[in-house]
């Protein structure tokens, strides 16, 4: 979120740098089943964003102290690789995967019945294969696809997505320059089925009106991902 006035991300005729009027999402595909060994997997390709989750569980927790006697654990792990930016990623967690992997397993335990998987645990890897901003909203996204896909009871899917605003225009979804050069960010999670949130994250200031903005585009590009989200999984893995 620079704010840097020099780099125009929309022209005077209102076209965005990837040609997308301000209302409009990226081009969204998911599939299921990529990771054949996995319980349950997805991946989502989201504009220039590539992400695959893989699901592998419930199994037991371990180690002992990481249990819940009342109820699964869901460990996630955001992870961005190396060559999934221009600039080369050092492998590993950091402070910046640590913080998207616990707001994703929150988002998610909004909608995973984990109260039927006592002491257990189910793990979700959400590997960031090229980045172009939003990665947590498609992370949080796939990974919603995968559990399903691994037959997961959940109470719905979270579909996620961040709308903004570059040079005082709030703009639908995202991309990598906006997101840098723009003034405001707003990833949000959504319950499709009830317009319910599990996840907001706001960075940079929006007037009261502009947030409104930003949270009727997150809502209507989320009806737009779960039409896909949906077909994938009634599509199948072929
Ligand atoms: O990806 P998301 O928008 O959820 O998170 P962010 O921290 O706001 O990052 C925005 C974008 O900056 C990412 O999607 C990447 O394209 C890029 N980025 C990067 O190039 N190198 C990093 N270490 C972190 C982010």
């Amino acid at each position: 979120m620079g704010g840097y006035g020099d780099v125009q991300c929309i022209d005077e005729n209102g076209m965005r740098l990837d040609g997308r009027t301000k209302d409009e999402v990226r081009p969204v595909s998911i599939e299921t089943g990529v990771v054949p060994v996995a319980d349950g997997s997805a991946r989502i390709r989201w504009g220039l964003n590539d992400c695959i989750a893989a699901v592998y569980g419930p199994m037991e927790a371990h180690p002992r102290k990481i249990q819940r006697q009342d109820r699964a654990v869901l460990d996630v792990r955001y992870n961005m690789a190396p060559f999934s930016t221009t600039d080369r990623i050092r492998p590993g967690f950091n402070r910046r995967s640590r913080e998207i992997s616990k707001v994703t397993a929150e988002a998610l335990e909004s909608v995973v019945l984990t109260e039927l998987y006592p002491r257990s645990k189910i793990r979700v890897e959400i590997e960031i294969i090229c980045a172009e901003a939003g990665t947590r909203c498609a992370g949080i996204t796939a990974a919603s696809v995968a559990l399903a896909h691994a037959g997961i009871p959940m109470t719905d899917m979270v579909v996620s997505v961040a709308s903004g605003k570059v040079h005082d225009i709030v703009v639908c979804d995202l991309n990598k320059e906006e997101d840098n050069y723009g003034e405001a960010d707003l990833p949000m999670g959504i319950l499709p089925n009830t317009g319910e949130l599990v996840f907001l994250q706001m960075d940079g200031d929006l007037s009261p009106e502009q947030f409104q903005q930003a949270w009727d585009y997150n809502m209507e590009a989320a009806e737009v991902i779960h039409k896909e989200m949906v077909r994938a999984l009634k599509g199948g893995d072929e």
